[in-house]
């Protein structure tokens, strides 16, 4: 009914629009008054993790893609290995596990089945198995060793969206997390990251009330047959969840690419009004930045359009871009909390015009309890 929905005409833009009190109630109770981060109910002790060397994560589709964030994340301030698969390919290789691998399930619904037969693989080899799962009381939950609930609320559009950026906060968590209890030395770093994520609500609310060209932008693109997403680091994940979004929403084509590939074979696919959606990093990370810059002019060179998220204040991309979306300046590894906002929006709103249910996208289910 429209009561349920908020009084939004579809669960998905009620759900986008309820991102920042859901980023906001994953962080709650989680950052002690004296900025220390306390995660018990994961149910690892701190010696066990002194313990771990390598980290493993499976999930599927969007899970897939906050997963492969989180291996930035965890590499980065956890100082540790971190692999990501999906699910569904997991047990049918010979994954390398033992009792000093933790591995983390990623399920916003606790049931996708390829998720959970991959738990327990892990779980016979031996390896703790923690999960991210945002439904109380569902299957993983039950089976892992811990969890960490994202407390996102329930979700029935079947996109994922607020359940992505909570899953995103949940790794962030944890990665710094590990860091603090293992030691690192970005030591100071962490410290600040922690203050900063419970800054992130209110960027996500900035990035929401600065929608509307991006509402207009997808509109006017409903007739188009492809969309490519870029991006680079953290960037690339974010590209890669645009691209399942439009596909799942829009039945479009879309695909994803790490801008560094586009010369190894996707540079072929540019055509003349080819809309290109890129991701580009904070001017902080000056190398890839100025490189992505430069794909950007290659592309623009060979007629994409040219949309282009980048943090605001970059003017160095004002003259290569067509439509220039700003996000608020964010540290690197945080920027997908921001930068995923507008094509969730891009998707929802072009698969509207298009005259689809974003609610209950064709062939799909909100989870998928079969193999
Ligand atoms: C996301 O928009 C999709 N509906 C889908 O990819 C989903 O993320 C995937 O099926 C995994 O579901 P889960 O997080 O509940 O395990």
């Amino acid at each position: 009914s429209a009561a349920e929905k908020g009084g939004y005409d579809y669960f998905m833009l009620k759900e986008i629009a309820e991102q920042p009190r859901a980023v906001a109630d994953t962080l709650l109770g989680r950052i002690g008054r004296d900025g220390r981060l306390s995660l018990d109910e994961m149910h690892i002790t701190d010696a066990q993790l002194r313990e771990i060397d390598k980290i493993v994560i499976i999930a599927c589709g969007t899970s897939y893609h906050a997963g492969l964030i989180a291996k930035y994340a965890i590499e980065h301030w956890a100082g540790l290995p971190c692999e990501v698969e999906v699910a569904s390919e997991f047990r049918y290789r010979d994954p390398i596990l033992n009792s000093r691998t933790l591995v983390i399930a990623i399920s916003q619904s606790g049931e996708s089945m390829d998720t959970l037969m991959a738990v327990r693989h892990a779980r016979e080899q031996r390896a703790r198995v923690l999960c991210i799962c945002n439904v109380n009381g569902s299957t993983m939950p039950r089976e892992c060793d811990g969890v960490l609930y994202t407390h996102a609320g329930p979700e029935v559009g079947v996109a994922a969206t607020k359940t992505f950026l909570t899953q995103l906060v949940a790794v962030y968590l944890i990665a710094l997390y590990i860091a603090q209890v293992r030691g690192t030395k970005w030591g100071d770093e962490v410290f600040a990251m922690v203050q900063l994520l419970a800054t992130m609500p209110e960027k996500v609310e900035q990035v929401l009330s600065t929608m509307g060209p991006v509402r207009e932008l997808a509109r006017s693109l409903a007739d188009v047959k492809s969309v490519l997403f870029l991006g680079r680091h953290v960037g690339f994940p974010v590209a890669l969840e645009g691209a399942l979004k439009l596909k799942e929403l829009a039945y479009m084509h879309a695909e994803g690419f790490a801008a560094g590939e586009l010369k190894h074979g996707p540079i072929a696919l540019i055509e003349e009004g080819l809309p290109v959606i890129v991701v580009v990093p904070p001017r902080a990370r000056d190398v890839l930045h100025d490189k992505i810059v430069s794909n950007i002019q290659e592309i623009r060179a060979r007629g994409a359009r040219t949309i282009v998220i980048a943090e605001e204040g970059d003017t160095s991309v004002v003259p290569y871009s067509d439509t220039l979306i700003e996000v608020p300046a964010v540290p690197t590894l945080l920027q997908p909390l921001v930068a995923t906002i507008p094509l969730q929006v891009f998707s929802c709103e072009l698969a509207t015009a298009k005259g689809h249910d974003v609610d209950q996208p064709r062939n799909l289910a909100k989870s998928v309890t079969v193999e």
